[in-house]
């Protein structure tokens, strides 16, 4: 059987970015727009131009950048206004297009919009033809598509098409249909609806129940030929269907699908972070595809299976979603042959080692620590053999000046080889005042990528745990620090990743980059 195209819809500026803690500006919208459409998505659903001026502009503004490339999109209620204003900000696309909608349901037409079903036939009639007045693709959307009565949802599409619209999309605005159930929605309308051939049946699932990614792939298997998802799944309370999950099904699973995509899957983790960081949204480390443990190994007979073979374990490889290699986390469940071949990758030959003493070494420390970090094994390894590895560097004294309207600044003093040396550095806060003071000393370019704040005891004198994990030319490390100061236990954590720095400097063993998070 012939492969089939199904096109990519992605809502990640619309339906995702209502649900992002603030709204994002034209500027960071254009930002994912272009990287969108360096994935190869087929249409951009850009905003919703009535709903505010910052959403107009940045619809009008996505729609005049983009060039050769997706459909740009934005959405209207079926109101004359609406459709107006939502024309206007596409027009400048190659190819807009106008998306209009209207609830279906029972619970839709008659508590929300107090309306019979006659009347809402008679407003898509008119308003579906009111914008083919504007635009020559038109796509209507029957909101709650997944709770409307089957005769009146037949009726509906019906009407939309006979009116102009060539997209009918099929929401489970709810996340309440089960996937058989959902199927059996788009036999119907395939079935029932005269002049369903005239238009693509599209399917725009929530995840409310967690069944957002399998109802959109049982749609595509019932022959629905447009889906719309976002990026990490973000979206109206518990989401929308995930981009990354239905292009990866499609792509492994052609056998049973029988459908493509045509997305650059190599784009997907790039695009995953640029969302999580401009929409300040992070996704869970499980999250199927895109999570920083989607390809990590933890379990010692997994790390064993995917040594020997990688398909073991690993149904996609790495490379396919655009990051360089899995991870093998190493903790008390990692067998001997997992940190013989972390110890290769370090340098150390394995004539250089007692490994059964090393072992016992290793499974005492990931017993204590949890997981074991490349710096964590290179001191084990040097401290083995007796030498005893001080901290390079000692935070002597650090004041800081910070608070409203006063720039923050910071003085550090750090003992180095028996030297004290001083620094002064300004910041956007006193935690990057006070590590750039730190940089200033020790001239390591270091990159935090996450710096995360606990208070582990009660009350206002909460002693406070911040947790650093930051990369550098050497590898990527975690360091903590503790202290009723959240600014003093900052540059603590600060302080020991430089140490693990200096130490990995000192012995001169590169530790090769953690790929992904
Ligand atoms: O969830 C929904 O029903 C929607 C429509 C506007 C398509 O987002
Ligand atoms: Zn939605």
């Amino acid at each position: 059987m012939k492969k089939e195209k199904v096109i990519i819809f992605d809502t990640t500026l619309r339906d995702g970015e209502q649900a992002a803690p603030s709204s994002l500006s034209v500027e960071q919208k254009l930002r994912i727009a272009r990287q969108l459409a360096r994935l190869g998505v087929d249409a951009i659903e850009a905003g919703f131009p009535i709903s505010s001026p910052g959403d107009f502009e940045s619809v009008h503004t996505i729609a005049r950048e983009i060039r050769d490339g997706p459909i740009i999109c934005g959405l209207a209620r079926l109101v004359e206004k609406d459709i107006m204003v939502c024309a206007k900000a596409v027009k400048p696309a190659q190819r807009p297009r106008i998306h209009v909608f209207i609830g279906t349901s029972a619970i839709h037409t008659e508590k929300k919009l107090r309306k019979s079903e006659d009347e809402v036939l008679e407003l898509i009639r008119n308003s579906v033809k009111l914008a083919r007045r504007y635009c020559a693709d038109v796509e209507f959307s029957a909101e709650d598509a997944g709770r409307t009565a089957g005769d009146f949802l037949c009726r509906v599409a019906e009407t939309a098409i006979k009116a102009g619209a060539s997209t009918i999309n099929i929401p489970d605005t709810v996340g309440y249909v089960p996937p058989e159930q959902f199927g059996a929605i788009i036999d119907m309308l395939f079935n029932r609806v005269p002049n369903i051939d005239k238009a693509v049946i599209s399917v725009h699932c929530h995840n409310d129940l967690g069944m957002s990614t399998a109802n959109s792939l049982t749609a595509i298997s019932h022959g629905a030929r447009q889906v719309e998802c976002t990026i990490n799944g973000i979206g109206e309370r518990a989401g929308n269907a995930a981009l990354e999950e239905i292009v990866m099904a499609l792509k492994l699973r052609p056998d049973f699908f029988k459908a493509y995509t045509d997305i650059n899957t190599r784009e997907i983790m790039r695009t995953s972070k640029l969302v999580r960081e401009i929409c300040n949204m992070p996704v869970q480390p499980n999250k199927a595809i895109v999570g920083s443990n989607a390809f990590a190994h933890s379990s010692g007979i997994h790390q064993d299976g995917v040594l020997k073979a990688k398909k073991t374990y690993e149904i996609m490889t790495p490379q396919s979603i655009g990051l360089k290699e899995n991870r093998m986390n190493l903790t008390s469940r990692s067998g001997g042959n997992m940190v013989k071949t972390r110890l290769a990758e370090l340098g150390y030959a394995n004539t250089d080692y007692d490994m059964a003493a090393i072992y016992a070494k290793f499974k005492a420390l990931a017993d204590k620590k949890g997981t074991v970090y490349d710096d964590d094994l290179v001191t084990l390894m040097e401290t083995s053999s007796g030498e005893v590895v001080k901290d390079a560097y000692t935070l002597d004294y650090l004041v800081v000046s910070c608070g409203k309207d006063v720039l923050p600044t910071a003085t550090v003093r750090i003992i180095v080889d028996g030297k004290t040396l001083q620094a002064a550095a300004c910041g956007n806060g006193p935690v990057d005042a006070a590590t750039r003071a730190i940089d200033e000393i020790v001239g390591y370019k270091i990159k935090v990528d996450n710096l995360h704040i606990d208070a582990i005891t009660e009350g206002r004198q909460a002693q406070a745990k911040v947790r650093i994990s930051a990369s550098s030319a050497e590898g990527t490390f975690v360091s903590s620090g503790v202290s009723t100061d959240i600014v003093e236990a900052s540059a603590l954590a600060y302080m020991d990743v430089v140490n693990k720095i200096a130490r990995m400097k000192k012995f001169k063993r590169k530790v090769p980059k953690k790929t992904g998070d």
